[in-house]
């Protein structure tokens, strides 16, 4: 009955929502990893749920010579592989791949975009020629050359100063610190208005991290307790169970730093301690995650020193497999100073927030992979069941869990039935698999419909990428010349290094760990 009752009150937001236009999806940079695994498996499950328009086609663009059947035959090997449902239906593959173009070319090429430009003119639909997203999957160093050749073409129009509209898509990462952040910045708006850039941050396509937002904003109970007076700390943990494996190239420039802390953990931060924005339209959103991550204290290199944590993983054992010391993966220099590990305290000097430490890890090679929040209440009174159990009475805690096992739950202390007078923690779970099923779109289906209808609320502001960038050089500039020293690598299968419970340690706060799914 309280089912029926739940379902009728749903409450549809995007009824008011732009419908989508026919349009053409450029992927430049086709043959790479993510087209097959990530685009387009999410743009063959929109096709299948019917969410994209009722006309569109694809075009991959990318060097090597091959002809639209054969990209279409790799694209389909690829499914077998990457499909987030299984078998792939084939009768819906053949209508989607019949939208599914090739177009060879070399990104410094401009006959190559002419090329394109004719492709896009055969197609008969006026929309199909106008309506362009153009999907960067390449490295930022070509994002200039491709926004500027598109251009010249005339596929690209500042402004969108004619018929239709045109996007660009750019994925992380997005430079490597706040310089050259800047530089891809004025490269795109040269060619592109900032409304047109559409960055990428996959985090913000979770559902579980979009629902931060109507947690906080959509109940009365949670929010008023969100703040200072309430709150004591929060922890986030993002730990992965896999090493770098075979990106020990990539990994030795980024560091866990660059490749999760400057963009997924600081957007699950500033959705987490945002203030309400004035309404629920992108740029009020973004307005308010930019103040957020501007709130946060600045890093002088004494604060580095004391707040920020690095380690690096040594040989170890992950669920019963042996692995690698970082300085052994491939492509790694054996006497690398890359962290593959990092822990933060940060502070956010503003009303709600003052005094109150955010914690936030993530690294490889931990025990487990999950995602989590955890609001650590403050303490009851040091009275009545405190007074006796002392730290045994645990203050509560409401965890966001991410992934996997998504979910929310509040912790409190309840009475252990019987006869003898003994208090413990219990918990109010909600699951998203038990409540709504096991559906998990893929991030990527979310990300790339929002920017086909043009809502840019789940991608990243110029302005808000610096901000992050600014973070991240603050603590980079205070590692400078600072080799890693011994509290500060850890085990492959343990919970990060020493330093890190240290850094907790010094206001009596204890790392708590995401558990091990059921
Ligand atoms: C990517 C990082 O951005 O995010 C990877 O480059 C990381 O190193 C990945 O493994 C984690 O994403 P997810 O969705 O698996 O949590």
């Amino acid at each position: 009955m309280d089912d029926q009752l739940d379902e009728l009150m749903v409450c549809r937001l995007n009824q008011t929502r732009k419908s989508v236009e026919p349009c053409s999806i450029v992927i430049f940079g086709a043959s790479g990893d993510l087209t097959a695994r990530k685009l387009i498996p999410a743009l063959y499950h929109l096709h299948k749920e019917k969410q994209l328009p009722a006309e569109y086609r694809v075009i991959g663009f990318a060097r090597r010579e091959k002809t639209d059947a054969a990209w279409r035959a790799e694209l389909r090997e690829g499914m077998t592989q990457f499909s987030r449902t299984k078998p792939v239906d084939d009768a819906v593959w053949a209508e989607f791949a019949a939208n599914v173009f090739y177009c060879q070319g070399e990104f410094s090429d401009s006959a190559a975009y002419t090329k394109l430009e004719q492709l896009l003119t055969s197609f008969d639909r006026p929309a199909l020629r106008n309506n362009l997203l153009f999907y960067l999957a390449t490295s930022p160093s070509q994002f200039g050359e491709v926004v500027q050749q598109l251009h010249e073409v005339k596929l690209l129009r500042k402004g969108e100063d004619g018929p239709g509209w045109q996007r660009l898509v750019v994925e992380k990462p997005f430079g490597h610190d706040l310089a050259s952040a800047r530089l891809l910045n004025s490269e795109l708006t040269r060619y592109a208005s900032e409304r047109q850039v559409f960055r990428i941050d996959h985090y913000l396509g979770k559902e579980t991290v979009q629902n931060i937002l109507m947690f906080r904003f959509s109940n009365s109970i949670f929010e008023r307790l969100w703040n200072r007076d309430s709150v004591d700390h929060v922890q986030i943990t993002v730990s992965e169970s896999l090493g770098v494996g075979q990106r020990g190239g990539y990994y030795e420039e980024a560091g866990a730093l660059r490749d999760m802390v400057q963009n997924h953990l600081l957007q699950v931060l500033s959705l987490i301690a945002m203030e309400p924005p004035v309404s629920l339209d992108a740029e009020p959103i973004r307005d308010e995650k930019v103040k957020l991550l501007k709130s946060i204290r600045a890093l002088t290199e004494a604060e580095v020193a004391k707040n920020i944590v690095r380690g690096q993983y040594f040989a170890g054992t992950v669920k019963g497999e042996q692995r690698p010391g970082y300085r052994q993966e491939t492509k790694v220099k054996p006497d690398s100073n890359t962290e593959t590990f990092v822990a933060l305290k940060l502070f956010v000097d503003n009303w709600r927030w003052s005094g109150v430490p955010f914690y936030l890890r993530t690294g490889k090679n931990l025990p487990l992979s999950a995602s989590e929040v955890r609001i650590q209440f403050r303490p009851t009174p040091n009275v009545l069941f405190a007074a006796q159990c002392g730290s045994k009475l645990d203050p509560n805690a409401l965890t966001l869990r991410l992934q996997p096992e998504e979910g929310i739950s509040l912790r409190f202390n309840g009475k252990v039935p019987g006869t003898s007078t003994s208090v413990r923690p219990v918990r109010m779970s909600f699951s998203y698999d038990s409540e709504f099923g096991a559906y998990t779109p893929e991030a990527y289906e979310r990300l790339l419909l929002e920017a086909v209808t043009g809502d840019a609320t789940l991608f990243i502001r110029s302005d808000e990428v610096e901000a992050a960038w600014t973070i991240a050089d603050a603590i980079r500039a205070g590692w400078e010349n600072q080799p890693l020293t011994n509290r500060e690598f850890y085990a492959a299968g343990t919970w990060g290094p020493v330093a890190a419970e240290d850094l907790l340690a010094q206001r009596n706060h204890v790392w708590r760990n995401p558990q091990p799914s059921k």
